[in-house]
């Protein structure tokens, strides 16, 4: 057969999406099931999104402000960086891969650690860079002193994921400082902070306040979760203005949609409320952190939406038990599940499954 693309994807995984509700009810015939498997915020749009987006759309058969403007110097207010820093993009995963675009040739590598977020290996083959996986400590976070090691000439893009997912796991401050002080000036380091407001632990650092002056880092952040709009898809990176400028040389055009750009706009005004809904999360997250201890102690702390079961080989079966019992969570098979932080009914829910399951 004529071959029509490239033949190095034939070796890549295609992204798994966590199961939903409608997989349930389908196969299981589970009509109502609790989805704890994407690390969204359970509480539904924040107040003034969907009045904002229901008057964008009035105008939906013009194209979208492709500078962004509006909502670039908003979130420059409101992170403290001028607005040439910033740039958008259709969730920060595109905007990881207009990264590895903007850095990588192919041949050249991305450093990242292993198990991280499952979208940085098909992000590094797509741009035909190789991946170099550093694995995890025993604890289940970053090796940092190890991926310095693993940086060699050929390296253009690090990524620290902090907090790590799907561990939870995260880097303190002296550790960072030690390992971006030995990345050499020429390698771009991307701080990925998808689930930075979820942070209580003050020794992990903010990488915008901590790390923003340097020229080679680039914070990653994401409106997905703590500001609820992972089905809207909008995430922002802040940049030097020289690599923010390449960055925008490589964007698909236009994809801050016009929609996107309104309910971003809307969902900053409601910041109260986002610390409100961050607060739950993190008490829930303890509590259930607790509870699950009882069953596995090694389940590390997390400083994120979500909980990380290190049970290896147990990790499918684990997933299937909690599914019969209407519980959607997120099996890494060989390695262990991550479970997203819902409403208490819904963790309540998933404890009474894992109880069962374990
Ligand atoms: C570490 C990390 N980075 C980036 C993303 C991408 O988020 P989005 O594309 O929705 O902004 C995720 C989503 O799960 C994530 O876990």
């Amino acid at each position: 057969m004529t071959r029509l693309t490239r033949a190095d994807l034939d070796a890549l995984p295609v992204y798994v999406p966590g199961r939903n509700v409608a997989d349930l009810a389908r196969e299981l015939g589970i009509a109502e099931a609790i989805k704890l498997a994407s690390n969204e915020v359970p509480f539904g749009p924040l107040p003034g999104v969907t009045e904002a987006v229901a008057e964008a759309v009035t105008q939906s058969h013009r194209y979208p402000d492709m500078g962004v403007v509006q909502l670039r110097d908003r979130l420059a207010e409101r992170y403290g960086v001028s607005p040439d820093r910033i740039v958008t993009g259709c969730g920060s995963v595109a905007l990881a891969e207009h990264l590895a675009k903007a850095t990588c040739l192919p041949g050249d590598e991305i450093v990242y650690s292993w198990r991280s977020f499952e979208a940085y290996p098909i992000i590094s083959a797509g741009v035909g860079a190789t991946s170099v996986r550093v694995p995890n400590t025993a604890e289940h976070g970053h090796d940092l002193p190890a991926m310095a090691d693993a940086i060699t000439d050929r390296t253009r893009l690090v990524i620290v994921c902090n907090p790590n997912n799907p561990t939870g796991t995260s880097v303190r401050r002296a550790e960072l400082d030690r390992f971006l002080d030995t990345v050499p000036d020429d390698v771009l380091v991307v701080l990925d902070e998808a689930y930075r407001e979820f942070v209580t632990d003050d020794t992990i650092p903010d990488g915008l306040a901590a790390y923003g002056d340097r020229p080679n880092v680039v914070v990653l952040r994401t409106m997905s979760k703590a500001w609820g709009l992972a089905g809207l898809r909008v995430g922002f990176l802040v940049a030097q203005p020289d690599v923010a400028v390449a960055i925008r040389k490589v964007l698909t055009p236009f994809s801050t949609s016009l929609v996107a750009q309104a309910a971003a706009l809307a969902a900053l005004d409601a910041e109260d409320e986002v610390k409100r809904r961050c607060a739950l999360v993190v008490a829930e997250r303890e509590r259930v952190t607790e509870a699950l201890r009882k069953l596995l102690p090694e389940v590390p702390s997390s400083q994120s939406n979500f909980v990380w079961l290190p049970l290896g080989d147990r990790a499918a079966a684990f997933g299937a038990a909690c599914e019969q019992r209407g519980v959607i969570v997120r099996p890494f098979q060989g390695d262990g599940v991550r479970v997203t932080i819902g409403t208490p009914e819904e963790n309540d829910a998933f404890l009474a499954a894992a109880e069962t399951a374990l």
